[in-house]
């Protein structure tokens, strides 16, 4: 889609269904954060958005927002009411300094919610190495119910919530899930997945039994991938410099292995949040996907575009998982953190295909091709390799 489409979308989105107002982000400098700001800007929206540390001005590229400080991960592990005083038992110097620190954000928070008509909820820790689980519970799960709260206090008109299809489900075979589908994700134990879907089910239970004065909307999306568009990287130098594509590192990768995916492109699933925000039916769940590929199909894909390896080894998921449990011993021996965690191996060898008929009926969504994404990839990919 071209910016000018992208202008067009905006004008027809602004002239139906809910109308956005003034909007407030938390996840704003995020990946999928990021692409929503740069398109409320296209709309001439100046939205507020929420920071857990200062960013900065140039790492913004010209974005327009207020800000507003406020930690939610601190705000939802301060368990009290504005009103209530710690007892001095529990007035440690650094206690009692963080303590009045979530006070001064929750406050700051509130006024600034009290001023707004949509939230969009995209913070969180994204890991599903099974890393962080307590981070996790206070920010996926705890911050993101602090939140919901905070919004209904103050009678903010609509909360658009992105979960996961992490919080939907996944098969055994190559069928694709809709939003109506058996939760089955709890044999992973995956902390991701279980403070996603606790997150979603809790809010969506307190809206039920409230007065419905705040709309609450849900999306899922898949995996999210496209050219990284982030604000808060753009300051920071690259660790590692990226591979060429094409060098010798990629083409060893001539791997696959039984399962597949669903993948959206970032600027698609960005869109599909706006949309629902404008057209999604209060207590509704969205599915914003994009293609599903099968692991053999996506390295096939990746040999073309990226220079990796034809696939022609078949991984057995026993060996993979085996390779993953040999990481923690690799770890132990000091060899540094690997992603390729036994919780991470756990997920493979599934179907993780999705079916978003109802986000594209009910919302207008649509999501391009696969091609077009990596293809897009592959150009971004290029320019941060060569540094330009
Ligand atoms: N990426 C995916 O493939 C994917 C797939 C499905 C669903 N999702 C969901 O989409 C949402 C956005 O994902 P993303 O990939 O854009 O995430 P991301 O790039 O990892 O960004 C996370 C955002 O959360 C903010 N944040 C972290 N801790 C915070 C705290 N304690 N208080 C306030 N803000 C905090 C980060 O701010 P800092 O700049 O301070 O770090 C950042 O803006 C998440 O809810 C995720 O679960 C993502």
């Amino acid at each position: 889609m071209s910016e000018n489409d992208a202008h067009s979308t905006d004008e027809r989105r602004a002239a139906s269904g809910h109308s956005l107002g003034r909007c407030l982000l938390t996840g704003a400098t995020g990946e999928i954060g990021s692409y929503c700001v740069r398109k409320l800007n296209r709309m001439g929206i100046r939205p507020t958005v929420v920071l857990r540390r200062p960013l900065a001005k140039e790492a913004w590229q010209g974005a327009q927002v207020d800000i507003v400080e406020a930690d939610l991960a601190m705000i939802a592990a301060s368990p009290r009411g504005l009103l209530e005083c710690p007892t001095s038992a529990e007035l440690t110097p650094s206690a009692a300094d963080s303590d009045q620190r979530a006070r001064t954000q929750r406050e700051a928070l509130s006024s600034a919610l009290a001023r707004t008509d949509t939230v969009f909820h995209l913070a969180a820790r994204v890991n599903l190495a099974g890393r962080g689980r307590e981070h996790m519970e206070q920010l996926n799960l705890r911050g993101t119910i602090a939140l919901f709260d905070l919004a209904c206090q103050a009678k903010v008109k609509r909360f658009l919530h992105v979960s996961t299809t992490g919080a939907v489900g996944c098969a055994s075979t190559p069928e694709a899930l809709n939003e109506e589908a058996h939760y089955n994700l709890e044999k992973f134990r995956n902390p991701y997945f279980i403070t996603k879907r606790l997150a979603e089910e809790t809010i969506l239970a307190h809206w039920r039994k409230s007065d419905r004065a705040t709309d609450l909307v849900v999306v899922n999306p898949p995996i999210v991938i496209g050219p990284q568009g982030s604000f808060r990287r753009t300051s920071r130098p690259r660790r590692r410099p990226l591979p060429r594509p094409g060098s010798f590192w990629l083409r060893c990768l001539r791997f696959w292995w039984p399962g597949g995916l669903n993948i959206v492109d970032v600027r698609d699933v960005s869109e599909g949040i706006l949309l629902a925000a404008t057209r999604g039916a209060a207590g509704r769940r969205y599915i914003l996907g994009g293609d599903d590929v099968s692991v053999r199909e996506l390295m096939e894909r990746a040999h073309d575009i990226f220079g990796t390896g034809r696939p022609s080894i078949r991984m057995p998921i026993p060996l993979l998982k085996a390779a993953a449990r040999g990481t923690r011993v690799w770890e132990a021996l000091g060899g540094g953190r690997s992603r390729f965690t036994p919780s991470f191996a756990r997920l493979l060898g599934y179907y993780w295909y999705y079916d978003s008929t109802r986000a594209r009926t009910e919302l207008g969504y649509a999501s391009r091709p696969l091609e077009e994404t990596l293809r897009d990839v592959r150009e971004w990919w290029k320019r941060e390799a060569s540094g330009t």
